[in-house]
């Protein structure tokens, strides 16, 4: 292959989950403006149109599909729809998860119902979406899956407990998964972002947690932002990166070092 058709992405097709709001919305955007189609799967199904009809308004190809990654009709449903549109899947992008809603609070305070609904969104929802597209990647013999952890893992940040071990939990599935699905062309990897001035992050964290002070322990000082993942994931979508599988790339500007 050309140097020059490397980070070429035109004309492939995306699912992005939680892809209507914040960090996924950002993304989303920027597979548009790469050539990609994208299907934004979010269970908020007003701002996954709202955004795929900004994305249509700018000259991109993007449908929205109101989805629950943790159930898998619905899921099923979106696959479907995903192929109806545009004939492929060309890479997932599991960045939905349960994080902003979520109140900080000690691990002995946290409802066992709330414990086992982060676990069906922010764990097994990854398990059904790919279990979802593995037969069409698996047809075409190549696909690129992209699994959103956090840096909670690496600096075992406290006050969500079901969160991080869930995001842990991502890393785990990601390597194994990589094995189960090389023989078929498909790649898996996970981006591991550290604490990012999402619109949601920004809406539900208070300035003190917000503080400088988190900043000031990066090799990089200075805030997060969600266009600081978009090169990770865009390049983990690429044919770049198609010799790259089972690997963890922490974006946090040099907080923490694995
Ligand atoms: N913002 C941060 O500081 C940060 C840090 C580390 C990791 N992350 C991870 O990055 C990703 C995006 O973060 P964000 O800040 O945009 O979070 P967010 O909470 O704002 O967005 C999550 C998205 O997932 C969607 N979603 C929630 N439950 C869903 C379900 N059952 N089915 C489908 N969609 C669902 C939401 O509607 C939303 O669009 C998440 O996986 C998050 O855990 C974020």
């Amino acid at each position: 292959m050309g140097s020059n058709k490397l980070f070429d992405l035109e004309g492939r097709t995306v699912i992005i989950t939680g892809g209507g709001r914040g960090i996924g919305k950002v993304y989303a955007k920027s597979c548009v403006d790469a050539g990609m189609k994208v299907v934004i799967a979010d269970i908020h199904g007003e701002e996954a149109e709202t955004t795929a009809a900004e994305l249509r308004d700018s000259g991109g190809d993007a449908i929205a599909v109101t989805t629950d990654i943790s159930n898998e009709e619905s899921v099923a449903a979106m696959a479907k729809k995903t192929m109806e549109a545009f004939g492929r899947i060309d890479g997932v992008v599991n960045n939905a998860s349960l994080m902003s809603s979520l109140p900080r609070r000690s691990w002995l305070e946290i409802p066992t119902e709330e414990w086992d609904r982060v676990m069906a969104v922010d764990l097994r929802g990854l398990l059904t979406v790919c279990r979802a597209v593995y037969p069409h990647m698996k047809a075409q013999k190549c696909g690129k899956i992209i699994n959103v952890s956090s840096s909670r893992v690496l600096e075992g940040t406290p006050n969500r407990l079901h969160y991080t071990s869930a995001k842990a939990g991502v890393i785990g599935f990601s390597r194994a998964l990589a094995r189960e699905v090389g023989d078929d062309g498909i790649n898996v990897n996970v981006v591991m972002p550290g604490l990012t001035l999402s619109d949601t992050q920004l809406a539900s964290s208070s300035t003190s947690y917000l503080s400088d002070e988190y900043n000031q322990q990066r090799a990089l000082k200075r805030p997060q932002t969600p266009e600081d993942l978009v090169g990770t994931v865009l390049f983990l979508l690429s044919p770049a990166s198609d010799f790259i599988t089972g690997q963890t790339i922490n974006v946090d500007g040099g907080k923490s070092m694995h």
